[in-house]
């Protein structure tokens, strides 16, 4: 089976590692696309423009099913995608809300890109999902995705650092637990986690993994 995947960059590549750890055998097309990073700071119009030529360019190459690997991209434009392309099976990459809110957490700090945060969809899985005992804190990471694209591979990780420790110092309560709303956030899960030694980072790698093994079964 032909999958193919897109990200503002390498950001994706995380989800594509989780995929391929449980599908090994399926072929893969991955579309890096750094030079739009980032998608964060998009508006709705020149994202949309910027999935269709992703999305175009994987069809042309044979893909059946097309995943999302990208928060921004997935919240903004998958209603979109599955309008118009009927025939492809999107799956797309949301922020873990449930996962974090059926733990016994009571302070959640989801961290996503400003355009996820600011997304609908975002509002809708809060609205279905936070238990009257849990507080969601919203944490709008601007620029970070980008920083991590421009500094991860090279190992420059003192200006993310930087980043995190201005992020963290304003933060009123400490969280119990931390949804990672960005793929590029998980590449520096260690980062993070050195801020909140013992506290649990919650990605949806696993989730979108087990939905795409599910659609290649069928
Ligand atoms: N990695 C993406 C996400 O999951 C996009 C980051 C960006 O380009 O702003 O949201």
């Amino acid at each position: 089976m032909k999958i193919g995947l897109f990200d503002s960059g390498i950001g994706g590549t995380t989800i594509l590692n989780t995929i391929k750890t449980i599908l090994p055998n399926e072929e893969y097309q991955y579309i890096a696309d750094s030079k739009n990073c980032p998608y964060g700071e998009k508006s709705d119009q020149e994202l949309q423009n910027i999935v269709t030529r992703n999305v175009e360019a994987l069809k042309n190459w044979g893909a059946k099913i097309i995943v999302i690997a990208c928060n921004t991209a997935t919240t903004r434009c998958i209603s979109y995608l599955r309008s118009q392309y009927p025939d492809i099976h999107f799956v797309g990459t949301e922020p873990a809300i449930k996962l974090a809110t059926n733990t016994n957490a009571q302070n959640i700090l989801v961290m996503a890109t400003p355009g996820t945060i600011e997304s609908e969809r975002l509002q809708t899985l809060l609205e279905e999902n936070q238990k009257s005992n849990q507080t969601i804190t919203l944490l709008a990471c601007p620029g970070l995705a980008d920083l991590i694209e421009q500094n991860y591979q090279s190992n420059n990780l003192a200006p993310i650092a930087n980043y995190l420790k201005q992020l963290f110092k304003n933060l009123d309560t400490k969280p119990d637990v931390i949804v990672l709303g960005c793929t590029h956030y998980s590449l520096i899960k260690n980062q993070i986690q050195s801020f909140f030694r013992t506290i649990q980072l919650i990605d949806g790698n696993s989730g979108v993994a087990a939905r795409v093994k599910e659609l290649v079964q069928k």
